[in-house]
């Protein structure tokens, strides 16, 4: 029997994340803990929390899950583990030990595609030089994986989304657009060839891309996912009390992911992030509209978003490709807050 995972979810990956307006409420209600060891919290919306061990070690926290992305049980495990790794890398760290997070639906499906999630999350994890060593599974439908993830980094050597400064070039190391190809997939709009690459993507680990940042000692940078390329730099911008700017025709795009939202293939999250980022956002007037859309495409497994010094910017474009990662563009600037805190141009 051929599994189809896609059939079972309305929105798979990323784009099933709370919405932002309403995450930020509830997180409302949470007391921030107090302990001088807490390097990293929930206050600067960062990738992971960071807890100091001692003035060498700190540990780099995570978990992300969500239901299935694709159609095969291998790939989505293979995808939703480099996701959850991901934020490991965007703060500098180095995972270490994870446990798996599964709801699986026993009655619906053969224990077979179980196993095959797991296995691609075991996989992707070894990829990653990272030890599953637990996890917990609850029978639920629809299946939903991720991993919750330990990682090691030096206090002194934490990347975040408060290290961006006034000045920095903005480069981001993977193509955006996965939200539409797969929204196109559904409606049968998206090209294989369109379908294959996002699924590349989307397995590809930010470890190379990582690597590259710590050799230049970056301060400031963010993985792209579920709220958007242009909603995750309106997070860092406000966290790193900065204005940024990004010329959306220099952002590359996954295949026929411009032809897919001309032709209204728009994914509702892409709505959703919009909605949250609009008051803080200037829109050039002469913006085009699907790159606009494009900007708030929920990502899985995004590329990096990195803010390095300007004049390193050639140097680590150089890296980064001949890491693997071909695409790493420089999109934008890291300015003084200049009004709003997201500037989005042609
Ligand atoms: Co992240
Ligand atoms: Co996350
Ligand atoms: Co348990």
């Amino acid at each position: 029997m051929k599994i189809d995972l896609l059939q079972m979810v309305e929105n798979g990956g990323c784009s099933a994340k709370i919405p932002p307006r309403q995450l930020e409420e509830i997180l409302k209600y949470l007391p921030l803990p107090v302990d001088p060891n807490i390097l990293v919290d929930i206050d600067t919306h960062d990738d992971a929390g960071v807890y100091k061990v001692n003035d060498d070690l700190a540990l780099v926290l995570t978990t992300d899950f969500f239901p299935p992305v694709c159609s095969d049980p291998y790939e989505f495990g293979q995808i939703a583990a480099a996701n959850s790794i991901s934020d490991v890398y965007a703060m500098g760290g180095t995972p270490v030990v994870a446990l798996n997070i599964l709801m699986f639906p026993a009655s619906r499906l053969p224990i077979e595609a179980y196993a095959e999630i797991l296995k691609g999350g075991s996989d992707m994890a070894s990829e990653a030089g990272l030890r599953i060593i637990g996890g917990h599974t609850i029978d639920d439908f629809p299946p939903k994986y991720g991993l919750a993830v330990v990682g090691y980094v030096h206090p002194g050597k934490i990347i975040t989304n408060s290290g961006a400064r006034s000045g920095d070039s903005l480069i981001l190391t993977k193509p955006i657009g996965t939200g539409t190809i797969l929204a196109g997939q559904r409606l049968n709009m998206a090209i294989k060839k369109d379908i294959d690459e996002a699924l590349r993507l989307m397995k590809l680990l930010n470890k190379s891309g990582a690597e590259v940042m710590k050799r230049y000692d970056i301060k400031g940078a963010t993985d792209i996912t579920g709220f958007g390329l242009a909603g995750h730099m309106l997070k860092m911008a406000r966290a790193s009390r900065v204005s940024v700017r990004i010329n959306m025709k220099k952002v590359p795009l996954i295949g026929n992911a411009y032809k897919l939202i001309d032709e209204g293939c728009i994914p509702g999250a892409a709505f959703r992030n919009l909605e949250y980022a609009e008051t803080d956002t200037l829109f050039a007037p002469d913006l085009d509209y699907n790159l606009k859309m494009l900007a708030y495409d929920a990502q899985t497994s995004g590329g990096l978003l990195i803010s390095a010094p300007h004049d390193l910017e050639k140097k680590i474009i150089a890296e980064l490709k001949a890491a693997g990662l071909e695409e790493s563009s420089v999109i934008g600037h890291v300015t003084e807050p200049a009004g709003k805190l997201v500037h989005l141009d042609n």
